[in-house]
């Protein structure tokens, strides 16, 4: 049908903003090999992750959870597929960065928060904190360890060693530690896997505020079904796929 001459002009619905994004994932493979056998970790994964979305990751034992969260945050290379960081591609089938540019992505867009601690046991809380910046070189006035070990409820602790900490303690100096090179995405494989029920819960408010109050990003990855609640999107992976 051909509007008449004069008609109006429908006006044109106004789009929807679209979100900036944080990570983009397209058919995610990771293949092991040990010896003859072939191990599918990671089995086409696509999956978009919006800036300041809270993810979490379920799964039983061996599902790939590690696996593609690890790629996911530039530690590790996939088989096959492409990522995307803030719309910059990581690794596609056409082009992969260089291990130095992988390295800024690191230490300037992540921060990484793991079930172990790899707090070093001879430096006090405060030091542990500042390490990166003896690899980053960054100025540590810029960064305010402070003002991270008070938001971390640590600022009375600052010159113990972990071993006078307890676990969640312990888990909270390595958060710190995370956080010092103001990273845009927390990346947290199981964190509170060495934790008993009251101390999770602490992490669990902890990165539900920073990323309610400071913006960042954050993929959980967890056991704990009723921590990974606390995200605003649970994907649930099954042999190195997502499942539903
Ligand atoms: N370095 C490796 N070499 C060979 N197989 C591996 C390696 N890392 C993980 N896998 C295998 O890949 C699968 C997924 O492991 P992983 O990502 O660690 O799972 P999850 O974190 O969910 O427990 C498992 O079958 C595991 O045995
Ligand atoms: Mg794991």
């Amino acid at each position: 049908m051909t509007p008449a001459p004069n008609a109006p002009i429908a006006p044109i619905a106004p789009m929807a903003p679209i979100a900036p994004l944080a990570l983009n994932a397209r058919n995610l493979r990771k293949i092991y090999k040990r010896g003859a056998e072939e191990i599918v970790a990671v089995d086409d994964v696509s999956l978009t992750i919006p800036k300041g979305e809270f993810v979490s990751f379920i799964g039983p034992s061996g599902s790939g959870k590690t696996t593609l969260i690890n790629i996911l945050g530039c530690l590790d290379n996939a088989t096959s597929g492409s990522l995307e960081i803030g719309g910059r591609t990581v690794f596609s089938a056409k082009k992969c960065l260089s291990e130095s540019d992988l390295t800024k992505i690191r230490r300037q867009v992540f921060g990484y928060i793991f079930q172990k601690f790899y707090l070093v046991p001879t430096l006090t809380v405060y030091e542990n904190v500042i390490l990166p910046f003896a690899f980053f070189k960054k100025p540590e006035a810029e960064a305010d360890p402070m003002g991270i070990l008070k938001f971390l409820g640590l600022d009375k602790r600052i010159d113990h060693r972990p071993s006078e900490l307890s676990g969640g303690e312990m888990q909270r100096v390595a958060i710190a530690r995370a956080l010092i090179n103001k990273p845009e995405i927390l990346l947290a494989d199981e964190p509170t896997g060495n934790l008993d029920t009251k101390r999770s819960g602490e992490i669990g408010e902890i990165l539900k505020n920073l990323n309610e109050k400071e913006g960042l990003t954050v993929l959980l990855v967890t056991h704990n079904p009723s921590l990974a609640k606390i995200a605003h999107r649970t994907i649930s992976l099954i042999d190195g796929r997502i499942a539903g």
